[in-house]
């Protein structure tokens, strides 16, 4: 709402000279309006603007899209102020030699408390907050949103106040400058995507995915029925460069719609399925199993497999209840300098699929018109029905984690023309039995006998990938699902370690030769 405002001049100067992008921007001027005096006073510490921080945060710096509380006080109680303005601003307006010159850079935008009527929104200066009384002040307290997205490194907090008519300060200990903290988010991958994977090699990988969201962690409306309460299957494929799960900033595809609305899988593991390509696209569909109340710790597990080509992965999980609400990775990159990735741990926080409105867990649904880009779910709002209202990220718990650990790292496999109908990725659930990793005590207790053995129907035929080029002889896949895996840790078909031995031989992926003609 404050980038519209923000923008005010913008608009008439556009419509002026519709081809020229420019503005007025002009420092505001705070001088208190009731001022005889012309000058301000010498400051000399007397009254200071700060920046609430916790002990372990960097001074100076602020990380995009966080709500900061922001104090503004006097240091001698008997030397209250009585007016006051903040403003937050680019630096550069203090050399924009034509007022016309620059283009508004997002500064963020600064909210008064809305139990606080000491403060009100300036009608003077954009991006300022001004005293609404006259009355004797010890303490200011007021919130900034730091800007999401700021081409510019830094960013002027600056205030002014006046004891009285006659003398008034700025400057001093009442100007800040924050420099934006380009350190990447905690729920990042450690490495940057790589479009060039050069490693000569595959890697088995396991993730585990572990629910944190409880009433403990996240007391702030937390669902009142937790019986509801849970996370979907979680669901993802290794994959190449050319291929995207979901991204911030894009809009969500069909599929993680209808996941992070009804945590309903079924379109996104059938489009994974489709992408699946020896020379791109996906490889290994990822499927954990989903976690319920009150199972909700209980972790969830899947297997996959990377190479040179597929050396990245992503994954979702939703929230129950929620609006559109995921936690998941994309894009996250298994291909080092050093080989492959070894081990990681992640925390989660909750993302927003942009295509449901509703500010809370249990928040009444309402679809959102037009549709969102994917985005974080908004820390730090300020609308009181939500869970975050008016909270710091560094203060908010992570809902889940992803622990991704390499099991093995193998030569690429050669690729052998005579295994009619058994793709090499069906190799590989024999394979897994060798090395069988942390155990799940619940699965220990289930006996398992050959009369599990039940599968889906096969799934379509995916498209034809020719084995070179666009066009010409190429392969096909196909998969079907197990249906006796609720006794499995894995849930991916692809690799569920744990089958029994006559289950094992039976055949979860075909492939078949097929043309593409040019
Ligand atoms: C606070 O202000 C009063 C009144 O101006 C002054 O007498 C006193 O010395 C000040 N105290 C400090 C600690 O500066
Ligand atoms: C999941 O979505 C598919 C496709 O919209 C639908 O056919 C299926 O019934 C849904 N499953 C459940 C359990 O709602
Ligand atoms: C997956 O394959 C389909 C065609 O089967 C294609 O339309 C779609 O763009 C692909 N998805 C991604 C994310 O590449």
């Amino acid at each position: 709402m404050q980038t519209s405002i923000l923008c005010l001049t913008c608009v008439y100067w556009l419509v002026l000279y519709t081809a020229q992008v420019q503005c007025k921007l002009v420092k505001c001027d705070q001088t208190p309006p009731q001022a005889t005096a012309e000058e301000p006073s010498e400051n000399k510490g007397l009254f200071k603007l700060s920046v609430v921080r916790k002990d372990n945060d960097m001074q100076d710096v602020y990380l995009p899209d966080q709500t900061y509380v922001l104090i503004l006080k006097t240091t001698n109680k008997t030397r209250p102020f009585r007016w006051f303005m903040i403003t937050v601003e680019d630096p550069d307006v203090d050399n924009s030699i034509n007022e016309y010159e620059q283009v508004p850079v997002d500064v963020g935008s600064l909210k008064t408390l809305a139990d606080n009527p000491q403060s009100r929104y300036s009608e003077k200066c954009f991006n300022s907050v001004e005293s609404a009384d006259n009355f004797d002040k010890e303490y200011v307290e007021i919130h900034w949103v730091s800007p999401k997205n700021s081409p510019k490194e830094i960013v002027r907090l600056r205030a002014t106040v006046a004891e009285n008519q006659e003398t008034w300060y700025t400057e001093d200990d009442l100007t800040i400058l924050l420099k934006k903290d380009t350190r990447r988010p905690l729920d990042s991958a450690p490495h940057p995507p790589v479009e060039n994977c050069e490693l000569n090699s595959e890697a088995r990988y396991e993730i585990v995915f572990k629910g944190l969201w409880s009433r403990l962690t996240h007391p702030r409306y937390y669902p009142s029925k937790p019986d509801e309460n849970g996370y979907s299957h979680m669901v993802g494929a290794s994959h190449g460069y050319d291929y995207t799960l979901w991204q911030l900033g894009t809009p969500a595809s069909a599929g993680l719609k209808l996941l992070a609305e009804d945590a309903n899988i079924t379109i996104i593991e059938r489009d994974i399925i489709n992408n699946m390509s020896a020379t791109g696209g996906t490889r290994t569909l990822i499927r954990g199993k989903r976690r319920h109340h009150p199972e909700m710790f209980e972790p969830s597990y899947a297997l996959f497999r990377a190479d040179s080509i597929h050396h990245m992965f992503s994954v979702v999980v939703a929230i129950k209840p929620s609006p559109d609400w995921f936690l998941g990775a994309s894009r996250f990159e298994l291909c080092t300098r050093y080989g492959w990735l070894k081990e990681y741990k992640m925390p989660l926080y909750p993302w927003d699929a942009g295509t449901m409105d509703g500010v809370s867990y249990e928040s009444p649904k309402s679809v959102t018109n037009p549709t969102d880009n994917i985005d974080r779910v908004e820390i730090g709002s300020f609308n009181s029905e939500s869970p975050f209202y008016q909270m710091n990220l560094n203060d908010l718990k992570p809902f889940a984690y992803l622990h991704l650990k390499s099991l093995s790292v193998d030569p690429i496999k050669g690729r052998n023309c005579n295994d009619e109908g058994q793709e090499a990725e069906v190799e590989q659930v024999q394979n897994e039995q060798e090395s069988e990793p942390i155990e799940e005590p619940r699965i220990l207790e289930s006996k398992l006998g050959s009369e599990h053995c039940t599968f889906s129907d096969w799934y379509e035929w995916s498209p034809c990938f020719p084995d070179e080029g666009f066009c010409g002889f190429g392969t096909q896949i196909r998969t079907r699902s197990r249906l006796d895996n609720a006794y499995s840790k894995y849930s991916s078909y692809e690799n569920a370690p744990e089958v029994s031995s006559s289950c094992r031989d039976h055949v979860l992926m075909q492939s078949q030769a097929c043309y593409v003609s040019c």
